[in-house]
Formats: structure tokens, sequence, C-alpha cells
């Protein structure tokens, strides 16, 4: 089977600092790096390294050769990347000496996507595949009743979270993963909380206290623990955790194996710095001692 990924391309700007920046606060940083990132990217290298074969749906401005040529070299499928007119996305991600991390975001090119490239390329799609998106390109509310349409396994990553976002989307979806404050804001929102809202698979992200799947279809709450590590940078690993989960479902792995397996991608993944470009394979997260 394949992975579809409607998803954002990002150049990531990376600081870091000794602490998150106040309101009104000028702070020198202690280093700079660039790499590939954006949700999406993450998602689809992730899925990648897994072992699956991942298609990425997405567009990059003039300025974006660079991150299709990494994404390709990462082993995804880059035939549906769009060249558009604006720029490419970028992030300007702040790390503290926790691992915790603030994102500005510019969505430049990410929410230029012709609705046409997303046609053509779900049009190769087949049954049975698993379709995925996040909140940082446009088109997410037509990709999913495309994909609903054409038989796919629809899953959505709230993130960024946006209320009205996954309300559009919610009736098409199989599977939605987000983490304890996604989680909350779903429910002020709709009234009911996600395990609520007849998906099929919903997965809560706990941080460090794992991950909690609850199957709409028996209603069995199944937790994953998180291993212990000691992070040096926390950005992208919810994104490297729904890789590898989807990976584990394409791949044919039942969810508590396909879980466990990204927790252990997760927790490898806290302890390197940078987003896309550092994303364990399969064989490291297989070899991790933790
Ligand atoms: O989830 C991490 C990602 O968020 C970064 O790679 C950044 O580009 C933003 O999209």
């Amino acid at each position: 089977m394949a992975i579809w990924n409607l998803g954002s391309i990002n150049a990531d700007l990376v600081y870091a600092l000794p602490h998150l920046p106040a309101a009104g606060e000028t702070l020198a940083a202690y280093s700079l790096d660039k790499g590939l990132g954006g949700k999406g990217a993450n998602m689809s290298v992730a899925a990648a390294r897994a072992g699956s074969r991942c298609s990425h749906i997405g567009a990059v401005g003039p300025d974006g050769a660079w991150a299709v040529e990494r994404l390709m070299e990462y082993g995804v499928d880059t035939r549906h990347i769009a060249s558009v007119d604006t720029p490419t996305g970028h992030a300007v991600i702040a790390v503290d000496t926790a691992g915790e991390n603030q994102i500005i975001l510019f969505p430049g090119a990410n929410r230029a996507l012709p609705e046409q490239a997303l046609g053509i390329a779900l049009s190769e799609a087949d049954a049975g595949d698993i379709l995925v998106m996040q909140n940082e390109t446009c088109l997410q509310a037509e990709a999913a009743r495309m994909g609903r349409d054409l038989g796919l396994r629809v899953a959505y990553a709230a993130a960024p979270f946006d209320a009205a976002s996954v309300q559009a989307v919610l009736p098409f979806l199989d599977f939605l993963i987000l983490n304890e404050v996604e989680a909350q804001q779903l429910e002020a929102a709709t009234g009911k909380a996600p395990q609520d809202l007849g998906i099929k698979d919903v997965i809560i992200t706990l941080g460090a206290k794992g991950a909690r799947h609850f199957d709409g279809e028996t209603g069995a709450v199944r937790d994953v623990p998180a291993l212990p590590v000691t992070p040096v940078d926390t950005t992208g690993a919810g994104d490297t955790f729904t890789g590898y989960v989807l990976s584990g479902l394409d791949r044919g792995l039942p969810m508590p194996q396909a879980m466990a397996l990204a927790a252990r991608a997760g927790a490898l993944m806290v302890t390197r710095h940078g987003t896309a470009d550092v994303i364990p394979d399969l064989k490291d997260v297989q070899d991790a001692r933790f």
C-alpha cells in the first residue's frame, strides 16, 4: 500500500536560545541551523524512513528546489510537489536549553497548492491507501472528501490547531491524532471528547506520559508509554511519531505495535537537534537502547 501526504514543506531556521523569548525581549542566539522541515515534510520523511512508500503532495516556490531534492534523497516520492510563484514556506524556531520550542510560521507556497494538482495526485491512489493531512496547507477539506470518495483511509493530525479546520474534515476521518491541549480545544469547540466523535481510530499524545489510543469500533483504550530519554530538542518529534504510526499501519502492523515503534522513533528524535534531516530510520529505531 502507500501513504499520500498533503503536507507543508518549510525551511526551518532553528535558533538555540538560553530561554524562549518573552514579549518585547531581545535575545541573542547561541547558534543558527537551517534545515528541511514542515509538519508535512517531517511526516513524509518519517514514513519513508520507516519503510513505507510515501508520496508528498505539496508546493514550493521558486526558492524551493533544494527542499524537493532533499525529500527525494530521503526516499519520498516528490512527483506531486508543485512549483508555484509564492515563496517556499519557512519556520523560525526558537529552542531553549530544555529542548522546548516556539515556532513562527510563514505558510507561503504551502497555501498556494492548486486544487487541480491535488486531484491529479490522488487519481493515482488505490483504495486502502492512507491519505494524511495536517493544518499547514490549503485544501484539507477537499482532500479529505476526495480521499473518502476514493476509499482511502483518511488521517488528520490536528496541528497547528484550528477548530474550524478540524471540524471541516471530521466527517471524512478514519484516524485523528492530536495532543492533550488540542484534544481539550477540540472538545471545547464540539462539546464532545475526540474519542466520542465517531472516528475509527483516535490517538491522543501525552508528551512524557506516552500516547493513548481509542478504538472507535470496540471501545478499547490502550496506553503506550513514552521511553525515558533526556530531550535536547522536541521539534518534529510529534510528526515523527505520526509518520511512524501511519507507516506501521500501512505495513500491516496492529495498532499497539505501530504505536510502540512510533514511541521509540519519537524518543530517539528528541535526543537529536533538527527536524526532517535527522528523523531516525527503521534500523536506528529498532536498534536503539533506552
Ligand atoms: O512540527 C515541527 C514543524 O513545525 C517544523 O518543522 C516547522 O517547520 C513547523 O511546521
